[in-house]
């Protein structure tokens, strides 16, 4: 038997799963490390953490298995994408903490590029809205902001890299400066229909294009882990940005599949297969997990506070003491009695970009409970994604016929029966729910030969439970309705 190893790098969490030919999981080892808040809209992590935390991971999870690292097949990574890392080539000291996706201090560049008329170009060259979300403002910033960044990069001295490229480069000793196409196309450097870092993006973010990785379709053989890391040299066969290799993992390889991903942030793909379509509806472009020459594409939606309110309940509010608790408070009440919560702790991502709201809890009354707060709160996550669907329905040529879903919240049973009563559509469970890591591990599979095809992964997926809708369309629109009015009337925005 030969086993795969995925790296799922997240935003709040270094993980590594062990996958057997079947792609069902062995064993799965996690270490949580720091956020900062150094400022507030600022969120950075420490770069050697996040190395350390992740090869903590990889030994762990051999450990546990007993398997040694000549047992792995290859290794595939996936990651939180737009986190931004630059650092000395020489050393592989970082010049600044990474910043992550979250932070919104680049507010004022992306209103200065606006300023310049540069939005219609950007957007048509990467996909992307300008948003402080990607990573070429942040990239913009360190160099900016550290004492003698920008020199140094001019002399070909730093590297840049999403977290993906930061651990090929960490685990091959700095022989590896590579990144593959999903991660690329989060960083509104690269040109999503040529297939390369753009030269007029470039100079519009006054980025050196000495500071750029490699970048090579998702399933690959990127080259060998040195053999310190983890015993052995493993052969690195697949990268990834985690929501893209999410959609992956679903095995949503026809245009017309999609997915959604409720992590602390709630994201949802389309496959569009091999036509990158844009939005009229204030979704983004993405590239979608290449295999071989041919390149794919997928329509995204983010919501940026996704789980990530469960987490302020609990934190914040204090009305629960485990994130597991929400659901039976949220149920302790038969709707939201007219409190609507919009969670737009940091912006209003897809499809209303906001970046300056802030989260509001309207519509409260003297019999108002935090059942009632919960249970809007777990609304407010199926409201965005429904929000995002809608677009996605208004962009794609066919209707969406089902939803699958993955990510830490999508074990709660009240919130998938909500989402799947607002859209009209099945809402399907997965049996493996680590899509992500699952997705990773895959491509590397595929790269090293290990399956025939997309065919072979694609008869693995089960689904273990499909919610259908129970209420009527025209409540659901009605429900609908209340939600946009309430951040309309919150944002002075909405569609
Ligand atoms: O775009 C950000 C996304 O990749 C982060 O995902 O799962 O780390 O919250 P996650």
């Amino acid at each position: 038997m030969t086993y795969l190893l995925a790296l799922d790098q997240g935003t709040s969490s270094s993980r590594s799963m062990v996958f057997d030919e079947a792609g069902a999981i062995v064993a799965v080892a996690q270490r949580e490390f720091r956020q900062l808040f150094p400022q507030p809209g600022w969120i950075e992590h420490d770069p050697m953490e996040i190395w350390h935390s992740q090869v903590d991971t990889c030994r762990e999870v051999l450990a546990k298995t007993g398997l040694k690292a000549d047992a792995l097949g290859a290794l595939g990574i996936t990651n939180q994408r737009e986190t931004t890392v630059v650092w000395d080539r020489a050393t592989g000291e970082p010049v600044y903490n990474a910043i992550v996706w979250q932070d919104r201090r680049t507010e004022a560049l992306c209103e200065d590029l606006r300023a310049r008329g540069l939005a219609g170009a950007i957007h048509a060259k990467t996909g992307l809205v300008l948003d402080p979300y990607f990573s070429g403002t942040k990239l913009r910033w360190i160099l900016d902001a550290v004492p003698g960044a920008r020199a140094r990069a001019m002399r070909g001295e730093l590297a840049f890299g999403t977290i993906d490229t930061w651990l090929a480069w960490k685990m091959t000793g700095g022989r590896l400066h590579v990144s593959d196409v999903t991660n690329a196309s989060r960083t509104m450097l690269w040109n999503l229909h040529e297939g390369c870092w753009d030269a007029q993006l470039l100079d519009w973010l006054g980025i050196p294009a000495s500071l750029l990785p490699s970048v090579h379709p998702s399933s690959h053989v990127y080259g060998e882990t040195d053999a310190e890391v983890l015993g052995s040299p493993v052969i690195i066969g697949g990268i990834a940005g985690d929501q893209q290799a999410a959609l992956f993992g679903q095995t949503c390889f026809t245009p017309g599949m999609a997915k959604n991903t409720y992590g602390t942030g709630c994201f949802l793909l389309l496959n569009t297969g091999e036509q990158c379509a844009q939005s009229q509806h204030g979704l983004i472009s993405t590239a979608a997990c290449q295999v071989g020459a041919q390149p794919a594409y997928a329509l995204e939606g983010s919501v940026f506070i996704g789980g990530a309110v469960v987490q302020w309940l609990r934190d914040g509010l204090g009305a629960i003491g485990h994130a597991g608790e929400a659901e039976g408070l949220a149920a302790s009440v038969p709707d939201s009695g007219g409190v609507v919560f919009v969670p737009s702790f940091t912006g209003l991502g897809a499809p209303y970009w906001v970046p300056s709201a802030k989260g509001a809890i309207l519509g409260l009354s003297r019999g108002s409970t935090v059942g009632h707060i919960a249970r809007a709160a777990l609304e407010a996550i199926a409201f965005q994604s429904a929000a995002l669907l809608g677009a996605m329905t208004r962009d794609a040529q066919a209707p969406i016929t089902e939803l699958r879903v993955d990510g830490g919240a999508c074990a709660n049973n009240l919130l998938l029966q909500f989402q799947a009563d607002l859209l009209g559509i099945p809402v399907v469970r997965p049996k493996v729910i680590e899509t992500t890591a699952l997705g990773a591990a895959y491509l590397a599979g595929l790269a090293i030969g290990q399956y025939r095809g997309v065919e072979e992964l694609a008869s693995h997926w089960r689904a273990e439970r499909t919610f259908l809708p129970t209420i009527g369309r025209d409540q659901a629109a009605s429900l609908m309705q209340q939600w946009e009015v309430a951040v309309r009337r919150f944002t002075g925005n909405g569609e």
